[in-house]
């Protein structure tokens, strides 16, 4: 009876393991879910920034050259440290969170 149940629990540790080990080549659908989730009030889904929040408070379409055309220390900076309306995420995001936001942005430049 005992030694099933630790069978059992060893089976779920290992499961367990293995979806943290699977789940490593999904950190682009990581990158998408956070930004959606912190971002996307103020920014839209689609990063244009073409919501009432972003048209009010003048956001720049982070998919816009004028955007894409900073270096990923600019933008690393802008999410880290924040600007004016644009709160800063170095409490609310680990570092290599942040270098994921910089990523994504960088997928979504318009071509
Ligand atoms: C409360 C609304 C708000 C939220 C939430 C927000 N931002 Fe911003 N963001 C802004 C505003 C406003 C600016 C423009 C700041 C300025 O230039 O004065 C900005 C600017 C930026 C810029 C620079 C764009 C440019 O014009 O060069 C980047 C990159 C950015 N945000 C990324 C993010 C990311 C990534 C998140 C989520 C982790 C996020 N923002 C969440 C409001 C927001």
């Amino acid at each position: 009876m005992n030694e099933r149940r630790t069978r059992q629990a060893s089976a779920f540790v290992l499961a367990s393991a293995l979806g943290l080990w699977l789940s490593a080549p999904l950190r682009a659908d990581d990158a998408a879910a956070t930004f959606k989730a912190k971002c996307a009030a103020c920014h839209g889904a689609d990063a244009t920034g073409n919501t009432s929040v972003g048209k009010s408070l003048h956001i720049r379409d982070l998919t816009s050259a004028d955007v894409q055309k900073q270096s990923d220390a600019e933008l690393t900076a802008m999410i880290t440290s924040g600007k004016g309306a644009m709160p800063a995420y170095k409490d609310k995001l680990t570092a290599d969170q942040i270098k994921g936001m910089v990523a994504y942005i960088r997928t979504l430049a318009k071509k």
